[in-house]
């Protein structure tokens, strides 16, 4: 396994690799990988010769009162797991490799970001659209996986590419859970055990809403109440935002009426948690 700190020298990696007409298959993180970021590994593998991974805590995804200095890191546990899920190159850049002072391009998009976690924060999707681009830029791969755990960032990337042209196919990997239904999160980590007891109320909202669709309720109001009231009786919870929205769009629905995304952030303790579903009928 190749471990590439330049930009230069991933580029000329994979020119190389092009070149002898391999394929690559890339899979962009934050590092502090757990079992969610190895599932994406484990689509790329098998689609193409090359699997690289890049591992960059992008600064410019964070709000300023966001937890960048915080994000958790282990660069040799990831170093490990990507050696085991068949990893031929990790980019680790390092921020002013991405960013020089005279940094000044950014990727934004119209729609998309107004919604859900762009509420709350406004500069998140266009620090991702910017720093996803240069990555395609830099390890020019020809398929990129992206967990469905990010629902709207998915979104994001699937307009990016489509929009400004990238020849690059997505795919969208299914959220990896807990036994207990929390989704897997690098910032499953900051939660006390008292935390971690009640971060399980994402997925159980999840359920309990789902199971009130399949009974007939078909009201947004009505099924936000309900799960509004019910992760408020979880300690440490404060919501951000609890929605029901078009799956492509993202533009909030009043009634369900069809295939529809269910997503929502609660603050738990020091962790902003978001997890999402598809429900109703498709
Ligand atoms: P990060 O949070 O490290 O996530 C990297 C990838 O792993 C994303 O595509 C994310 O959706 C996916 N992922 C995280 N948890 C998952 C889970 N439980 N199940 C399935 N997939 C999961 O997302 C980012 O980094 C950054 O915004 C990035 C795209 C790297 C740009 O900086």
């Amino acid at each position: 396994m190749d471990i590439l700190k330049t930009k230069a020298e991933m580029q000329t990696w994979s020119a190389a690799k092009k070149r002898q007409g391999k394929s690559i298959a890339f899979v962009p993180t934050m590092g502090y990988l757990h079992k969610g970021h190895v599932s994406l590994l484990e689509i790329g593998k098998p689609l193409s010769d090359e699997l690289v991974l890049s591992i960059f805590v992008n600064p410019t995804q964070f709000g300023p009162n966001e937890d960048l200095d915080a994000y958790p890191s282990n660069i040799q546990n990831d170093l490990d797991l990507a050696e085991q899920a068949g990893v031929t190159a990790v980019f680790l850049p390092d921020k002013n490799e991405m960013y020089g002072p005279d940094y000044q391009t950014h990727v934004y998009l119209d729609h998309l970001p107004r919604y859900l976690c762009g509420r709350s924060r406004p500069i998140h999707f266009g620090g991702v659209a910017t720093v996803v681009t240069k990555l395609f830029n830099i390890v020019m791969p020809d398929v990129a996986v992206f967990g469905k755990k990010d629902f709207q960032q998915l979104a994001v990337i699937r307009q990016m590419v489509k929009d400004l042209d990238f020849n690059i196919r997505i795919i969208g990997g299914e959220i990896i859970r807990e036994t207990d239904g929390l989704a897997m999160s690098s910032r499953n980590a900051y939660l006390t055990p008292a935390q971690r007891a009640s971060a399980v109320c994402l997925s159980r909202a999840i359920n309990l809403l789902k199971q009130r669709v399949d009974q007939g309720v078909r009201s947004v109001p009505d099924l936000v109440r309900e799960a509004e009231s019910f992760i408020l009786s979880f300690d440490h919870t404060r919501i951000d935002y609890i929605e029901l929205c078009h799956p492509r769009t993202l533009e909030p629905v009043d009634t369900v009426q069809s295939e529809t995304l269910l997503a929502l952030a609660v603050q738990v303790g020091k962790s902003r948690l978001i997890d999402n579903a598809l429900i109703g009928p498709t």
